[in-house]
C-alpha cells in the first residue's frame, strides 16, 4: 500500500500531466558583447559574484566629448562619479525596451551608471533560465552595490582618457521599474542605516501581491490557483532533485496557464517592443518555483518597517492595472522625503517614448540634488 502511494506521489512530481506547462530549461546564447552607441560614453561589460554565481552588468562611464581639449581631460584622471544602479523588472532583463533611455540620460549628466541582469537571466550566468526568484533578486542588488562600489575601473581602453576612476561609494542612487521598483525600495529598506545609498528612484514599482494579482487571481478561478500551486511545488522538487524545470509562459493572455495574464493586445505590444536579438536568447517562459515565493514577497511592508530616510522618487500611471496608483499612494504617504509624479499612462506605456525621456529628465535632476 505504502509503495503504491510513494510511486503515485512520485509520479505527480515527476511527470507534470498539465496541458498548460512545458518541461525543460534552454541554452543561453554566449554573449558577444554590446556595440557601443555613442562618442559621449563608454559601456564597460563587468561580471560579479552573486550567491554562487555571476551576474553580468554594463558599466555607462561618461567621456569627454571632443570639443574638451586634453587638459580637461586630465582633470578626468582618478576621479570619483556617482553612481545610478539599475535594473529591470519582472522576468525582464537589461536590454529590454526603455532601459537604456533612463540610462543614457543619467550618463549624460556624469553619473556612472550600472545596469545589470539578475541571475539567470540575459548574460547573466546559472540555470534554469528566467527563474524569477523575489528572494535572489534582492541579493542580486545587494552584490551589484557591494561589487560596483568596491571595482576599480580602468578606463585606458579609451584613447581620450587615461587614468583609472572610482565610483564613488558614499554616492550610490537606486533605479527600478516595476518588480525592480519593488527591490530598489526592499534594498533601501534593508539597508536602511546605510548612508551611502542616498537616493532612490521608483518607477511604477511593485508593493505587495493582493494589489496586482487579486483581479487576476479572481479571474484564474480555485483551479487555475490549485494548478499553479501544484506546478509550482512540482518544479520545486524537481529543482531539488536536478531534473529539468516546470516552465510556463511570463506573459501570457487569460485562460492560459502564465506567471502573469495579459490581454492579447498588450501581450503583443509589449513583445513587439522588444529586441528580436535578446541577451541569451530570452524565451517566454520561466520556472514554476518561483511562484512560490511571490506570496511572500512584500516591498510595502519592508518599507513599512523599516522606512529609507533617504529622498525617494516615485513615478506612479493613472491607467497602471498591473501597479495601481492608490498603492503607491500607500507607499508615499509612509515616506516623508518621497515624491511622488503621476503620469496619465498604463503600466506598459510609462516606459514608452511619450514618457520616458520627459520623466527621465525629471529623475536625473532629482539625482543630481542626492549626489550634491
Ligand atoms: C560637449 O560638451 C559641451 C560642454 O559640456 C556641450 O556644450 C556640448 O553639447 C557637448 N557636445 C556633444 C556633442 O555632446
Ligand atoms: C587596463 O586596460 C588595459 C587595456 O585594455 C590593459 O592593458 C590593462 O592591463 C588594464 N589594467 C588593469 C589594472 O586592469
Ligand atoms: C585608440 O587609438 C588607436 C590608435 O590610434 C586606435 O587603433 C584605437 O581604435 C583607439 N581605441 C579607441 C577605443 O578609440
Ligand atoms: C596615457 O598614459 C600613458 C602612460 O602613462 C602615456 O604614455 C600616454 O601618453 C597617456 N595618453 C593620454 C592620451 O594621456
Ligand atoms: C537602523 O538603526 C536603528 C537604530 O540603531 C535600528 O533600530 C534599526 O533596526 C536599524 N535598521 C536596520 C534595517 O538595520
Ligand atoms: C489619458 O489618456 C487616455 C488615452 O490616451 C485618454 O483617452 C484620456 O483622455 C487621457 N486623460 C487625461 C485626463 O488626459
Amino acid at each position: 500500500m505504502l509503495t503504491w502511494v510513494v510511486v503515485a506521489l512520485a509520479i505527480l512530481v515527476l511527470v507534470p500531466l498539465d496541458p498548460g506547462v512545458r518541461v525543460g530549461d534552454f541554452e543561453p546564447t554566449p554573449y558577444t558583447g554590446k556595440v557601443n552607441p555613442s562618442p559621449n560614453y563608454m559601456i564597460q561589460d563587468h561580471y560579479f559574484q552573486s550567491g554562487d554565481l555571476h551576474c553580468h552588468g554594463w558599466l555607462y562611464l561618461p567621456l569627454p566629448n571632443s570639443t574638451e581639449d586634453a587638459s580637461s581631460s586630465n582633470n578626468n584622471n582618478n576621479e570619483k562619479l556617482p553612481v545610478v544602479i539599475m535594473a529591470s523588472g519582472f522576468g525582464e532583463q537589461k536590454d529590454f525596451f526603455g532601459f537604456d533611455v533612463y540610462a543614457e540620460e543619467f550618463v549624460s549628466r556624469g553619473f556612472a551608471v550600472f545596469l545589470f541582469d539578475y541571475r539567470n537571466f540575459g548574460a547573466s550566468k546559472g540555470h534554469p533560465r528566467n527563474l524569477v526568484s523575489p528572494k535572489r533578486h534582492v541579493q542580486d542588488w545587494q552584490s551589484a552595490i557591494d561589487y560596483i562600489t568596491t571595482a576599480t575601473i580602468n578606463k585606458s581602453n579609451n584613447n581620450n582618457s587615461n587614468g583609472t576612476i572610482t565610483v564613488d561609494s558614499q554616492r550610490i542612487g537606486l533605479w527600478g521599474m516595476s518588480f525592480g521598483g519593488g527591490h530598489v525600495l526592499t534594498v533601501a529598506s534593508q539597508r536602511q542605516n546605510d548612508t551611502r545609498i542616498v537616493g532612490v528612484v521608483a518607477q511604477a514599482p511593485f508593493l505587495k501581491t493582493s494589489a496586482s494579482t487579486k483581479k487576476s487571481s479572481k479571474k484564474r478561478g480555485k483551479l487555475g490557483k490549485f494548478r499553479l500551486l501544484l506546478a509550482g511545488l512540482q518544479d520545486a522538487a524537481r529543482g531539488y532533485m536536478g531534473l529539468p524545470p516546470v516552465v510556463i509562459p511570463i506573459l501570457g493572455i487569460k485562460g492560459q496557464l502564465a506567471m502573469m495574464p495579459s490581454t492579447p493586445k498588450n501581450l503583443e505590444a509589449y513583445l513587439a517592443q522588444q529586441p528580436t536579438l535578446k541577451l541569451g536568447g530570452w524565451r517566454n517562459q520561466a520556472p514554476t518555483r518561483g511562484l512560490l515565493e511571490l506570496k511572500f514577497y512584500c516591498p510595502m511592508e519592508s518599507v513599512r518597517q523599516n522606512p529609507p530616510r533617504i529622498p525617494v522618487f516615485l513615478v506612479s500611471g493613472t491607467r497602471d492595472a498591473v501597479c495601481p496608483s492608490h498603492v503607491i499612494e500607500q507607499v508615499h504617504q509612509l515616506l516623508p522625503q518621497s515624491q511622488v509624479i503621476t503620469r496619465n499612462a498604463s503600466h506598459l506605456e510609462i516606459m514608452g517614448p511619450d514618457h520616458a525621456p520627459q520623466v527621465g529628465q525629471k529623475m536625473a535632476n532629482f539625482f543630481e540634488d542626492c549626489f550634491r
